[in-house]
């Protein structure tokens, strides 16, 4: 196959031949003579994303998701690759419970994927499947809290794998918010600071803060030379949003301050990676009450069509936004994605500018039904191909299910 176009390489847009051949990419070409046909496209090509930070929910409430939805979304959004979290119900923390996961995982999956692993005393056994492991240093949806891992987390460090944490500490929490206000209050700027502080006593190693939602927090996670993510609830709400329990997530939406303060750091290339943290929950999860909702918000299908819209209004510069959905995740996963080159895998989303519409939840795939950001204006790439196949052919799914690799 050859795709021709407008094509971002290296920062700039130009117009570029871009052969495809057995999942890879062959050439890319200024000019060049051929009898094959050639797909001409007239928007722009971008990388596909990789959403490192989702929740699929499977196994345990794949009435909330499962593998299938969860992959099928994401490429609808311009993803094809994803790495799941283990919080699931059971969670995955032993070997056997990561092997089955695989195994069912494998035949749902519609785009490539990665599993990270709980930390656990099985660490060493579970390092044979993968690379990636999760610290919950506090409590959240489905995982109880624990820090004392380290020498586990050294055993990970030490082969050359990732520790990804989810740093709130519990210590500094406070009594019971009822609402979005109130739930910062509950889990405050400081308990954040806290855990990523905390993390200098952990054995050296590549170590990746997940969802930093403060300006401090991502100072201190920078000073100590971990890799950092940002999710778009962050960036697109504050605590003054008007969505009650369907905006309670962990960490919590900030104040003004924080919420620009991600924006400035995220433009001037200090955050490494977006990620959604994609957490469905059922709306008859989320309207009980404030109390008792689950945290975690929806976002997989989104990310890149925000962003992308983001670009459109002027307010992110497009290298910026595919440095952190599409370059730096692939290069912190070790995976030859995220950049159009030679040898790389054919994963591609091909936009249009010109295409705006808004967010409507009943045009998602998501299990869950809702999105926080209905209405808001974005972006939804045309096509998507995943290893040199279509997967999303004008706005339809043309892919199938269990064509995914587990990647390792
Ligand atoms: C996540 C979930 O629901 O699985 N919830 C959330 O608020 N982010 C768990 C997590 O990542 O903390
Ligand atoms: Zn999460």
């Amino acid at each position: 196959m050859i795709i021709k176009g407008s094509t971002y390489i290296n920062g700039e847009i130009v117009k570029r031949y871009i052969g495809i051949e057995e999942g890879k990419i062959s050439f890319v070409k200024r000019a060049i003579k051929t009898n094959e046909d050639v797909f001409e496209w007239d928007g722009v090509i971008l990388p596909a994303g990789t959403d490192m930070h989702v929740h699929f929910r499977d196994p345990g409430h794949i009435d909330k998701e499962d593998f299938y939805t969860g992959t099928l979304s994401a490429v609808h959004g311009g993803i094809t690759t994803v790495v799941d979290m283990p919080n699931n119900d059971p969670p995955t923390n032993n070997l056997k419970r990561l092997r089955e996961k695989i195994k069912q995982c494998s035949k749902k999956a519609c785009i490539d994927f990665g599993l990270y692993a709980l930390l656990s005393s099985d660490v060493e056994r579970m390092m044979d499947e993968t690379s990636l492991f999760k610290v919950y240093m506090a409590g959240s949806t489905g995982a109880p809290g624990r820090g004392d891992l380290k020498e586990e987390a050294k055993l990970v460090f030490d082969s050359g794998g990732l520790v990804a944490f989810h740093c709130e500490d519990e210590t500094s929490f406070k009594q019971p918010g009822k609402d979005l206000k109130g739930y910062n209050r509950e889990r405050p700027a400081e308990s954040e600071v806290k855990a990523i502080k905390s993390l200098k006593e952990w054995p050296e190693g590549r170590k990746h803060v997940c969802h930093v939602s403060t300006e401090r927090g991502l100072k201190v996670a920078k000073s100590l030379g971990a890799s950092v993510e940002v999710t778009p609830h962050h960036l697109f709400f504050t605590h003054e949003v008007m969505l009650g329990p369907f905006g309670k997530v962990n960490p919590p939406l900030r104040g003004d301050i924080d919420h620009f303060a991600l924006w400035e750091h995220l433009e001037r290339g200090e955050v490494d990676i977006m990620a959604s943290d994609h957490a469905p929950h059922l709306e008859t999860d989320k309207t009980e009450s404030f109390l008792e909702a689950p945290a975690g918000i929806p976002g997989v299908e989104t990310i890149y069509p925000l962003m992308m819209n983001s670009v459109a209004m002027g307010e992110m510069g497009l290298s910026t936004v595919v440095d952190l959905l599409c370059t730096r995740p692939a290069e912190i996963l070790g995976i030859k994605k995220g950049e159009i080159k030679e040898g790389y895998y054919a994963d591609l989303a091909l936009f249009d500018f010109r295409e705006f519409e808004p967010i409507m939840s009943n045009r998602l795939h998501y299990k869950c039904g809702w999105t926080p950001y209905e209405g808001f204006r974005c972006i939804f790439p045309r096509h998507v191909i995943s290893k040199a196949d279509f997967v999303i052919s004008d706005r339809s799914f043309v892919g199938s299910k269990g064509e995914g690799e587990y990647i390792f």
